[in-house]
């Protein structure tokens, strides 16, 4: 499978490594919007061609399938242009800013027969299987918290005054859209759609929201979730039930999962996976959805419904929430 690349970032070479480990997955362009830089990603990732014109680009017969990490405001007119030049997509989070977007989206490469997804590390590890069984192990489950607070690298920019593109508003971006993404999403896969949301947030100086809380209300169960981009947190999450509960280090990579009994004493269910695994792991879906759709057809349709799940209730979580300028 030949693939092209949309953004030259970090995570657009984390993607490139993790896909070196696909059989028959081969990177065959690049993109950016300088010629230059396009042309020293290409040399600099083996890739045969480069393009600075995603016209040009959508064009080109020999690309199957596109990965998109630009800034968000940008994935659904991207994906849409790839998608209709019969290219598969696999989109970085949030696959788009609005519930429409992605029912559109979802609606053209079904029609087309593409595969169309969004970039999301945890669904694909293996490590959600050996949670959800650690969970079951555990009672009844009445309260959950999920945290994620990590200080982005760019806040020290913010505060020089600069507005870097994470705290831009304008490109969709902030912190419900870059983290909360992922609280939303370790609650729907866990317990599914709450019946009622509660959101507030706080916001910065460029109309970015800098952090939220939400409590998601199940009729047996309330999850609080916690995500922050200015303060960085070191608490887990955790589920809990009455007979035990299930700590959770990190809930973007699924790492660092312990079961804890009523004593406190802890045994380890899943430990690390190297960025490069877990890459690896969510390129081989997006391979795999191609090659075998039969095979992995329940697993795409989840990951479809699921994107669009989040999509909506990260869209009434800024409904909720006054200050979202999207
Ligand atoms: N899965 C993960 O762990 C993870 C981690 C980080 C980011 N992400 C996601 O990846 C996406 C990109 O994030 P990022 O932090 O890499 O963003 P970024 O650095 O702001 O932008 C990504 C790329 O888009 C292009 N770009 C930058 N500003 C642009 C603008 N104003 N207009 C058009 N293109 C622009 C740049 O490529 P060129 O200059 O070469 O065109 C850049 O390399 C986001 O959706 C984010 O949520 C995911």
């Amino acid at each position: 499978m030949r693939y092209a690349t949309i953004g030259t970032s970090w995570i657009t070479e984390s993607y490139i490594d993790g896909a070196n480990s696909v059989p028959d997955t081969d990177l065959y362009a690049v993109y950016s919007r300088d010629e230059e830089k396009a042309k020293a990603f290409a040399e600099k990732h083996g890739a045969k061609k480069y393009f600075s014109s995603l016209e040009e680009m959508a064009s080109c017969k020999e690309i199957e399938g596109v990965y998109i990490a630009s800034p968000n405001s940008l994935h659904y007119e991207q994906s849409r242009m790839m998608l209709n030049a019969g290219k598969h997509v696999i989109c970085e989070k949030p696959i788009a800013i609005n519930p429409v977007e992605v029912e559109e989206l979802i609606s053209l490469a079904d029609k087309k027969g593409l595969v169309y997804m969004e970039a999301i590390m945890m669904l694909h590890s293996p490590a959600l299987k050996l949670l959800k069984q650690a969970i079951g192990e555990i009672g009844k489950v009445t309260t959950a918290h999920i945290d994620f607070c990590q200080l982005s690298s760019k806040y020290p920019a913010y505060l020089r005054g600069e507005t870097p593109n994470i705290f831009n508003p304008d490109l969709g971006t902030g912190c419900l859209m870059d983290i909360g993404v992922y609280n939303v999403y370790f609650a729907l896969e866990l317990f599914g759609i709450p019946e009622k949301i509660y959101a507030t947030g706080k916001f910065m100086r460029t109309g970015a929201d800098a952090c939220g809380s939400a409590i998601f209300e199940y009729p047996d169960k309330l999850v609080t979730l916690n995500y922050s981009k200015v303060s960085q947190s070191r608490t887990p999450s955790y589920i809990n039930g009455d007979e035990g509960s299930v700590e959770v280090g990190s809930i973007s990579q699924l790492t660092d999962i312990y079961k804890v009994n009523k004593a406190g004493e802890k045994t380890l269910t899943f430990g690390d996976s190297t960025r490069h695994t877990l890459m690896e792991n969510e390129a081989r879906s997006f391979y795999n959805f191609i090659t075998e759709p039969e095979k992995h057809k329940d697993e795409y349709e989840h990951a479809k419904q699921i994107a669009l799940n989040v999509s909506k209730v990260m869209k009434e979580i800024r409904n909720q929430v006054k200050g979202f300028k999207f």
